[in-house]
C-alpha cells in the first residue's frame, strides 16, 4: 500500500489532538486485546470478480481497438449483428464492394472474412470504427496487423487478370477524414499473409478510425484486422488497457475471479464458456455469442487472465461450467437449463482435468507444454476452481457437478474446488446447494447477494454463527444496491460494514469479490458496478475505494475486542496484518459523529504513530461522477495513538487506524 509517510511528531500531536475531540465525550469504548494471539484468517479475503459484462472485455479491458476485427459478429449475440458490423463500405472515387464470404477460411474456428473488391480505377475505402470510436494519443505507437489475401487483380470476369500485387493503405482518420497516420502495403499472395505495421498519429483524437483503402482493380481477402496500442498493461502483446488494468491492480486483489458469471455456463450448452477455445493463437480461438449481448473474441483468454493476475500478484480463480446451462437459456426465464449428455461427461472431466494440467502441470506434460509455448515455462500456481454460477440446484446439476467435483479432488486434492448455493442468500437452491456440498464434502462454496444496504446492516453477523466444520464461504458476488442501483456513499459504507464482517469471520469466509468490476458507459447491462470507464476514462466508484482500503490494509489476525454498546449502523474489525501491524476498521453508517474511546488493551508503547485513513461525507447519498474530482475522497494523515485513545467517527464514515508493530 502507498501509506503516506507519518507527520512529524509535533503534527502528528496537533493531528491527534484534533481528532480527539472531547474526552467527555465519547460514551462508547472500544476495547481491543492487543496481546492475544488472534484467531487466524485466509491471506486471500479480499479479491475481484471479472465478468465479461457491460463490455469489460472486449472493448473494455482487451486493449484491442477494432471492434469485429475477424468479421464472426452474428444475430446470435444481437439481432441486428452482421458479419460486417462496425464496418463500412465508403467510395472515394472508385467502385467496389464489399462482401462477406467464407471458402478460404483463415481457420476453421474463424470461418468468416471480409472481400474487398475494387471495380474500377479510384480509391475504395473499408472503414472500422473500433468500439464507439478509436481513442488515439499523438505520438504514441499503435500496433496494426491483419491477414491478407490477393484473390485477384485486374477484372474478376473480363479476362484481364494479372498477376500484380495489389496496393492497400491503412490509414489512422478522424471522423471528418483528418489523416493521422498511414502505412501503405502490396498483396502479393495468394494464400493468407499477415502483414504489420506501426501507425503513430500526429494528433490526439478521441473517436478515430483505421480506414484501408484498395486502389486498384482486383479483389483482396482480409481477416483478424488488429490494432492495439503498444503500451498495453506491462507491455504484454495482445495485452489489457493500461489505465483499466492498473485501476485493477491498485485494488491490490488477492484473487482474481474470471471470467464469469453468467457468462461461464451460458445460454445453452453451445455456448458453455469452455477454456480450450481461449488459449493459442487469436486467429484461431473460437468465438461466440456473449449472453450479455454482445460478442466474445476471446481475445482475452485464458492464458491472458492468468499472465494478468501473476502480473498484479493475485491468485487465479478461473470458473468453469458444472456440465449444465444458464437456467434462464433460449428466453426461457428460468427454465432452460441444459445438461450436458451423461455420455459426453468424461470427455468434459478431462477438460477440466486439463485445466489443471494446463496451469500447473510440468512443461513436458501436454497441457503444461501448451503453456510453456505459450511463453510461460513455470507453472501458474493454480489453487481455486470454481465449478459452476449461480446453477438450479436440480438433480441433473447434481448428478454432474458430483462427477467433476469427485474427479477433481481424486485427480488434484491440492485444488479447492468452489461449489455454488444459486443466486441468492437464501431459499431452495441455496439449501440445496448447502446440503450438497456437506454430503459431498465440497471445501468452498460461492454466495452471492445483491441487497439493499439495510440488508448488509442488518446481516452482519449472518457468519458469526456459521458452522466451522462444513465448507467454507466464498462471497463470490456481493453488492448493496441502492435507490435506483446508484454507487453511492450509503452502499460503499455498507459493503465496508460487510467486510467488517467479513474480516471478523476470516476462518470461515475466505474469499469475496464485489461485482460487477467493470461496465464501460454506454454498453452497460447491470448496474452498479465498482468501475466505470470509457474509451479514454476510468471511473472509480465509491464502493471501489472502500475495495481499495481493504485491499490495502488486508489483515491475517483477528484480534478479539468488545464496544460497551452495541449502537446500530456501526461496524468494525480489529485485526494485525501479516507483518504485526494493528489495524482498526470502524465504519460508521449514521448521520450522526461517534466519538469513541479505543482501549489498547497489552499495548506495551506509550504511545505509537499511527496512519489514519478517513472516506466520509455528510451527505451519504453522494456518489462519484464521470471524470470529476470524487464526492468523497479518502483523506490520510499521520496521528498518535496510546494505550488508550479518543476518536471521533465522522458521520457516514469508513476510518481505519494502522498501527506499525515496529515502532
Ligand atoms: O454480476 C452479474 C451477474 O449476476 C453474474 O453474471 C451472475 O452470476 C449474477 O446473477
Amino acid at each position: 500500500m502507498s501509506t503516506p509517510p507519518f507527520l512529524s511528531l509535533p503534527l502528528a500531536l496537533l493531528a491527534f489532538a484534533t481528532a480527539a475531540a472531547s474526552p467527555a465525550t465519547a460514551a462508547l469504548i472500544l476495547k481491543v486485546d492487543t496481546s492475544a494471539p488472534g484467531k487466524p484468517i485466509g491471506t486471500d479475503l479480499v479479491g475481484v470478480f471479472f465478468e465479461d459484462i457491460n463490455y469489460s472485455a472486449d472493448g473494455g479491458l482487451y486493449a484491442e481497438l477494432i471492434q469485429n476485427r475477424s468479421f464472426e459478429y452474428s444475430p446470435l449475440a444481437r439481432r441486428e449483428w452482421t458479419n460486417l458490423t462496425a464496418w463500412e463500405l465508403a467510395p472515394r472515387g472508385g467502385r467496389g464492394e464489399l462482401d462477406v464470404d467464407g471458402a478460404f477460411p483463415l481457420h476453421p474456428n474463424n470461418p468468416h472474412y471480409a472481400v474487398l473488391s475494387v471495380r474500377d480505377g479510384g480509391e475504395v475505402a473499408l472503414i472500422n470504427d473500433g468500439f464507439d470510436g478509436v481513442a488515439l494519443r499523438a505520438g504514441e505507437n499503435y500496433r496494426l496487423s491483419f491477414f491478407a489475401r490477393r484473390l485477384y487483380a485486374g477484372g474478376r470476369w473480363d479476362g484481364q487478370k494479372s498477376a500484380s500485387p495489389l496496393p492497400l493503405v491503412a490509414r489512422l482518420e478522424t471522423r471528418d477524414g483528418a489523416v493521422l497516420a498511414e502505412q501503405h502495403f502490396s498483396i502479393a499472395e495468394d494464400a493468407w499473409v499477415k502483414l504489420s505495421a506501426t501507425l503513430t498519429p500526429t494528433a490526439t483524437a478521441p473517436a478515430a478510425r483505421l480506414v484501408l483503402i484498395a486502389r486498384e482493380r482486383g479483389g483482396l481477402a482480409l481477416d483478424e484486422v488488429s490494432l492495439f496500442p503498444a503500451k498495453t498493461f506491462r507491455d504484454r502483446p495482445n495485452g489489457l488497457r493500461a489505465d483499466l488494468a492498473q485501476a485493477i491492480a491498485d485494488l491490490r486483489p488477492r484473487f482474481v475471479r474470471f471470467p464469469g458469471g453468467c457468462l461461464v455456463h451460458g445460454d445453452g450448452i453451445p455456448n458453455f464458456y469452455r477454456w480450450k477455445d481461449t488459449i493459442g493463437p487469436v486467429e484461431q480461438r473460437r468465438q461466440q455469442a456473449n449472453l450479455w449481448g454482445y460478442h466474445q473474441t476471446v481475445g482475452l483468454g485464458y492464458f491472458e487472465y492468468f499472465q494478468f493476475c501473476e502480473d498484479i500478484g493475485a491468485r487465479p480463480l478461473p470458473v468453469v461450467p458444472a456440465g449444465v446451462s444458464c437456467q434462464n437459456s433460449g428466453h426461457t426465464g428460468g427454465t432452460g437449463q441444459q445438461c450436458l449428455p451423461l455420455a459426453d461427461m468424461d470427455a468434459y472431466i478431462q477438460d477440466v482435468l486439463d485445466l489443471v494440467e494446463w496451469a500447473n502441470g510440468p512443461v513436458t506434460s501436454t497441457w503444461g507444454a501448451k503453456r510453456a509455448a505459450a511463453g510461460h515455462p513455470e507453472p501458474f500456481d493454480l489453487k481455486y476452481l470454481g465449478v459452476g454460477n449461480e446453477d438450479r440446484i436440480t438433480p441433473g446439476f447434481r448428478e454432474r457437478f458430483e462427477l467433476i467435483q469427485r474427479a477433481v479432488q481424486a485427480r488434484h486434492p491440492e485444488i479447492v474446488v468452489i461449489g455454488t448455493v444459486g443466486p441468492a442468500p437464501d431459499g431452495e437452491d441455496f439449501e440445496r446447494g448447502w446440503r450438497i456440498a456437506d454430503e459431498l464434502k465440497v471445501p468452498m462454496v460461492d454466495e452471492h447477494y445483491y441487497k439493499s444496504p439495510g440488508w448488509f446492516w442488518d446481516n452482519l453477523a449472518r457468519y458469526d454463527a456459521y458452522d466451522r466444520s462444513r465448507a467454507q464461504v466464498y462471497v463470490g458476488e456481493y453488492a448493496a444496491h441502492d435507490d435506483n442501483r446508484r454507487s453511492t456513499l450509503r452502499a460503499a459504507l455498507a459493503e465496508a460494514a460487510h467486510l467488517t464482517a467479513l474480516e471478523r469471520n476470516g476462518d470461515v469466509v475466505a474469499l469475496a469479490s464485489y461485482a460487477p468490476l467493470l461496465a464501460k458507459r454506454g454498453r452497460t447491462q447491470w448496474s452498479p458496478d465498482l468501475i466505470y470507464f470509457d474509451n479514454t476514462g476510468v471511473y472509480p466508484t465509491l464502493s471501489y475505494e472502500v475495495q481499495r482500503l481493504f485491499g490495502n490494509n488486508a489483515v491475517a489476525t483477528v484480534l478479539p475486542a468488545t464496544l460497551s454498546d452495541a449502537p446500530a449502523a456501526l461496524a468494525f474489525s480489529t485485526a494485525r496484518d501479516t507483518a504485526g501491524d494493528l489495524v482498526l476498521k470502524l465504519v460508521n453508517g449514521s448521520a450522526a459523529p461517534r466519538p469513541l474511546r479505543i482501549e489498547l488493551a497489552g499495548f506495551a508503547r506509550a504511545s505509537a504513530p499511527a496512519s489514519l485513513s478517513v472516506l466520509a461525507h455528510p451527505d451519504a447519498g453522494v456518489a462519484n461522477e464521470d471524470g470529476r474530482p470524487p464526492a468523497a475522497a479518502t483523506r490520510t494523515e499521520g496521528i498518535v495513538v496510546a494505550p488508550a485513545f479518543e476518536h471521533v467517527l465522522p458521520a457516514h464514515s469508513l476510518t481505519i487506524i494502522r498501527i506499525p508493530s515496529a515502532p
